[in-house]
């Protein structure tokens, strides 16, 4: 009987665990950042201190002369809705959600920058050539996921080389 006891409970335990290992950037992920000390925001004074406020978002060109695109995702727009950007320079995009996770992809690239609150999510890309791009959302992150996408101007039609995450 005890026996029977401890194996339902074993089984009920490594069931538990299996449902957070699914739900890798709900989970895991911040989890995984947490311990790592890295990237660290609050998803509710983005607007009022820190690296995102409203002054600092956009393209901006660092001391060392690189150039940092700073976004936030939110229920359902991206801040800025436009952004500009040098084409042929790399560009370090910093973005955060200010409350769900949503996913910021480019047309015509297979990619997608996953965004959750509380972590900035960081990717390098490079645009060879002028033009426009289209940033949708691409993880369901609502009622008005559909209309949630930002551009992205003076960049190529081409995929963009885009390297780490
Ligand atoms: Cu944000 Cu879907």
């Amino acid at each position: 009987m005890r026996l029977k006891k401890l194996r339902f409970f074993l089984i009920l335990t490594a069931v538990l665990c299996c449902i957070p290992a699914t739900r890798f950037y709900e989970i895991d992920l911040p989890l995984f950042r947490f311990l790592k000390g890295q990237n660290r925001v609050d998803p509710l004074s983005l607007h009022l201190s820190g690296e995102f406020v409203e002054s600092n978002l956009g393209t901006a060109r660092e001391a060392d002369g690189s150039i940092t695109v700073r976004m936030i995702a939110q229920q359902y727009l991206f801040v800025p809705h436009c952004i500009l950007v040098p084409a042929g320079v790399p560009i370090r995009l910093r973005v955060t959600s200010a409350d769900a996770v949503h996913s910021l992809s480019f047309s015509d690239a297979n990619y997608a920058v996953k965004v959750v609150p509380g972590n900035v999510s960081e990717a390098r890309l490079q645009f060879p050539h002028a033009g426009e791009y289209k940033m949708p959302c691409r993880e369901f992150c609502g009622a008005g996921h559909y209309a949630m996408r930002s551009r992205c101007r003076n960049v190529s039609r081409p995929v963009p080389q885009i390297a780490a995450g």
